[in-house]
C-alpha cells in the first residue's frame, strides 16, 4: 500500500508553478488535497470556508470533491499570493474569493458553515471559539501543518503545543490528531 493520492486537480499543477515562480512554498501538500477532497464530497451542497487561500492549492482540492452547489468562500490577507488561486480559478462559480484579514472575517461572519480547513491564524491559534460558532453541529474542521515545516517562524512550535493540548477540552468538536502528511487534526463539531 502506497498513499499517493489517486487524483488531482486539473488547475494544480499551473498553481504550483506559479506558486514556486512568486516564492510562495506554504501550498498543502498532495495528500493533505486529497484528503480535504475526499472529505469535502461528504457534504454535498455544503457551505465551505478556507482561510488561508495562499495560491489556491487548498482550493482547488476541496473544489475538486465539492458537488456542483456546493460552495467555498477562502480568505487570504496577502492580494498578491490570492491573484494566483484568482487567475486559476476564479472561472469556478463555486468558489468566492475574499481578500481581508480572517480575523476580521471571523468577526462578520455568518454560518453555518459545513466544512472548515483552517490554514492561517485566526481560526486556528486565534479565535478557535469564534471559528466553531459559526460551523454547523456535523460540520468537519481541518487544520495542517502541526509537524514542524521548514516555513514556521522560531517562536511558532509553543503555538502549535498550545492548540493540542487544549483541543481535548474544547467541549464542541471531537478532534482525531494525524501524524500524517504535515501533521493534521481531523474534527467534528458536535
Ligand atoms: C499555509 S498558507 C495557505 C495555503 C493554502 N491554504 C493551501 O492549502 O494551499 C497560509 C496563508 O495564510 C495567509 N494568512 C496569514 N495570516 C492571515 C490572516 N490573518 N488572514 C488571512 N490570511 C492570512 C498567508 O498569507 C498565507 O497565504
Amino acid at each position: 500500500m502506497h498513499d499517493a493520492p489517486t487524483f488531482r486537480p486539473l488547475e494544480l499543477d499551473a498553481i504550483l508553478a506559479d506558486a514556486h515562480r512568486a516564492g510562495f512554498a506554504m501550498s498543502c501538500e498532495d495528500r493533505t488535497g486529497s484528503l480535504l477532497a475526499t472529505l469535502a464530497a461528504s457534504k454535498p451542497g455544503g457551505r465551505f470556508v478556507e482561510l488561508g487561500s495562499g495560491a489556491g492549492a487548498g482550493s482547488a482540492w476541496l473544489a475538486s470533491g465539492m458537488s456542483p452547489d456546493a460552495h467555498l468562500t477562502t480568505v487570504e490577507l496577502d492580494p498578491g499570493v490570492q491573484a494566483i488561486a484568482r487567475r486559476h480559478l476564479g472561472h469556478d462559480p463555486r468558489i468566492e474569493f475574499v481578500t481581508a484579514d480572517a480575523d476580521t472575517w471571523l468577526t462578520e461572519a455568518t454560518g453555518p458553515f459545513d466544512f472548515a480547513y483552517v490554514d492561517c491564524r485566526p481560526g486556528k491559534y486565534l479565535r478557535l471559539a469564534d471559528l466553531l460558532a459559526i460551523l454547523a453541529p456535523g460540520a468537519l474542521y481541518v487544520v495542517d501543518d502541526m509537524l514542524p515545516q521548514a516555513t514556521w517562524p522560531d517562536d511558532h512550535q509553543p503555538r502549535v503545543d498550545a492548540f493540542m493540548e487544549q483541543l481535548p477540552e474544547v467541549p464542541n468538536v471531537r478532534a482525531t490528531p494525524m501524524r500524517w502528511a504535515s501533521g493534521l487534526v481531523v474534527a467534528a463539531r458536535v
